[in-house]
């Protein structure tokens, strides 16, 4: 008998493409949804990849798979928009704001139009500029409306470090900031392994020669992955499905986790009128807060740098 006291945690996925069907296939896994909606204007893609995912449900824990309209975001807790166009080549991110600004609105428009009370995690590219225009939309409290931010590029920053240092991957704590883009920014200076300092760390280590090169050339590896993969294969998907777990789960479950979601600034950082990856308390309600760290100038600076594209970005489209 269902136990009217129980609360469904509903997960509303919009674009059921490589990014959005493989996050649902984490998120069936996980045990952290009842259940998941996937909408996609391709209506025949949607209803491909619920029933393959549904197909595997004697696996999984129980979660209900199911082809979503628009009213699935009245009950969703938490809504995932990764529709619209992706990079192709050399595309930078965003070039393709034109393109996904005016479907991102769209969405946006109607989970308003349905009273949702559901925080929305937007994934699709420039996830930072759609994030403020998202936000801006909804006319919700700021945290409610984030993006995925860095969370993706901290996740490639950690391995980078870790395969170079010889450090599990665990216990590397690295972040980066700023844009989800080219003009991302390498926090070095909160960056440590299980609390030593990675500068400290490598003058104890003293195995390889050069670390301020390496660093560079870490920092640079980060910026260009998705570049990589796309030149590949076409499209990032797993580890950029995993990171929407990060977050979702961190969401469904109110765990109060530190991440580096974007989030529309409101003086933090000496920054507003733009949103981009920050340290934030991502809580049940979506960021609560965000925690300003003590960067260096360096780092600052190049947040601001960072922010200063966005804004120029926001600019042309808003012309
Ligand atoms: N933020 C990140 O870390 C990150 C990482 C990877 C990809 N992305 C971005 O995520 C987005 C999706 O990437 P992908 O590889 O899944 O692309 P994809 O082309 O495989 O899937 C996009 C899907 O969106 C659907 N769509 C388009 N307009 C729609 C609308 N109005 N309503 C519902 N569905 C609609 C398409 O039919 C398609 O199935 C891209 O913008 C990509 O750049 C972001």
């Amino acid at each position: 008998m269902q136990n009217e006291q129980l609360i469904s945690r509903k997960v509303v996925i919009v674009g059921a493409g490589a990014v959005g069907a493989t996050f649902a296939y984490a998120l069936a896994q996980s045990g952290l949804s009842d259940e998941i909606a996937l909408l996609d204007v391709n209506q025949e893609l949607a209803k491909g990849e619920v029933l393959d995912l549904s197909h595997g449900l004697p696996y999984y824990p129980n979660v209900q798979i199911s082809v979503g309209q628009a009213d699935a975001y009245t009950d969703a807790h938490v809504i995932v928009i990764t529709a619209g166009a992706k990079q192709k080549g050399a595309e930078s991110r965003l070039d393709l704001l034109q393109r996904n600004a005016a479907i991102i609105e769209n969405i946006v428009g109607d989970i308003v139009e349905h009273d949702s009370k559901a925080v929305i995690v937007v994934v699709s590219n420039p996830v930072d500029v759609l994030t403020y225009l998202a936000h801006k939309k909804t006319s919700w409290e700021r945290g409610r409306v984030i993006g995925s931010g860095t969370v993706l590029d901290s996740a490639r920053f950690r391995y980078l470090l870790s395969t170079h240092c010889g450090v599990d991957v665990h216990n590397v704590h690295a972040y980066i900031l700023g844009e989800h883009g080219d003009s991302q920014v390498a926090a070095w200076s909160m960056s440590h392994f299980a609390g030593v300092p990675i500068n400290e760390y490598c003058k104890h280590c003293g195995s390889c020669e050069g670390w301020e090169n390496t660093k560079a050339e870490i920092e640079e590896r980060v910026r260009r992955s998705a570049y990589h993969i796309i030149e590949y294969k076409g499209a990032t998907n797993y580890a950029v499905g995993l990171a929407l777990l990060r977050i979702v789960g961190a969401i469904l479950r109110d765990e109060r986790s530190v991440l580096t979601v974007s989030v529309p600034l409101q003086g933090e950082y000496g920054l507003s009128e733009v949103s981009l990856g920050v340290p934030s308390i991502v809580t049940q309600n979506g960021v609560e807060s965000v925690i300003e760290a003590n960067l260096t100038p360096d780092e600052i600076e190049a947040l601001h740098a960072s922010a200063s594209l966005l804004q120029e970005s926001l600019k042309a489209i808003q012309r």
